[in-house]
């Protein structure tokens, strides 16, 4: 469904993502190996100085996000994006504001996305009241109003609540069994290998090891990439 050529991101003199080919997976590497703004080449966030994106065999290599989402690939962003001021319920329905459903029909999904995401109980209240694992949550739920054929996540687990990670896991699995492919970008080693089907690396911008999580784990070369990382903390 999605496939990447030579993608290459710069800023200045620094290359993020070093000629990165690929089709989809999980994606896992340590901080500054280029996870985000892979993903944010990918959606359309960042035009990359090289390389190509293909969503469905159609080329969409620095299209806008917007496009991309309405055409079926949808993202979640590392610090979720909800707008603060509005209800959970209001954040949900935005995507399907301005189609030709009717608002009983988008209300009525928007609550079953909400439940989905076990929000119902904080649905009437203000985005800006909730925790951030929560927020990753309304941003689940929005993303889903489209029916996405496709999502990226960026860190969808990184500093959420132990439950809200269950009710994430949960979710994408559902849905990976009605048909929903997902890309999970994550740092959280133990979450990828337990929900991924297939692995990619990262290390320094260039795609260093891909194959099942068993065979990954006992790579030589993820093991020495996530060395320093643990050393650090
Ligand atoms: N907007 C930016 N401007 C300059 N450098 C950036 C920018 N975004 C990321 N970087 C750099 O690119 C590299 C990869 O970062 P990032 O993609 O965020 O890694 P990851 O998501 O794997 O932690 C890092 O060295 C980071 O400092
Ligand atoms: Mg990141």
């Amino acid at each position: 469904m999605l496939s990447i050529e030579n993608l290459t991101k710069r800023f200045g003199g620094l290359t993020a993502v070093d000629q990165v080919s690929m089709t989809i997976v999980g994606l896992m590497g340590p901080n500054g190996s280029g996870k985000s703004t892979f993903t944010n080449c990918v959606s359309g966030v960042y035009a990359p100085n090289s390389g190509t994106v293909r969503f469905n065999e159609i080329d969409v290599t620095g299209r806008a996000t917007y496009k991309n989402a309405r055409d079926g690939l949808a993202r979640t962003f590392q610090t979720p994006r909800v707008f603060e001021e509005l209800t959970v319920l209001e954040n949900v329905t935005v995507p399907l504001l301005n189609t030709d459903q009717s608002d009983e029909a988008i209300d009525e999904k928007a609550r079953s996305m909400i439940e989905a995401v076990d929000l119902s109980h904080v649905i009437e209240q203000k985005a800006k009241q909730l925790s951030g694992g929560q927020k990753k949550l309304v941003e689940f739920a929005r993303n889903m109003m489209r029916d996405p054929a496709l999502v990226l996540m960026d860190e969808p687990f990184a500093g959420v609540h132990p439950e809200i990670k269950e009710t994430m896991f949960e979710r994408i699995e559902a849905l990976n069994e009605h048909g929903t492919e997902f890309l999970v970008v994550s740092h959280e080693v133990d979450s990828l290998y337990s929900i991924s089907d297939r692995i990619v690396v990262f290390d320094q911008g260039k795609r260093i090891a891909s194959g099942l999580p068993a065979k990954i784990q006992q790579n030589d070369r993820v093991v020495e990439a996530y060395l320093g990382e643990e050393v650090i903390a």
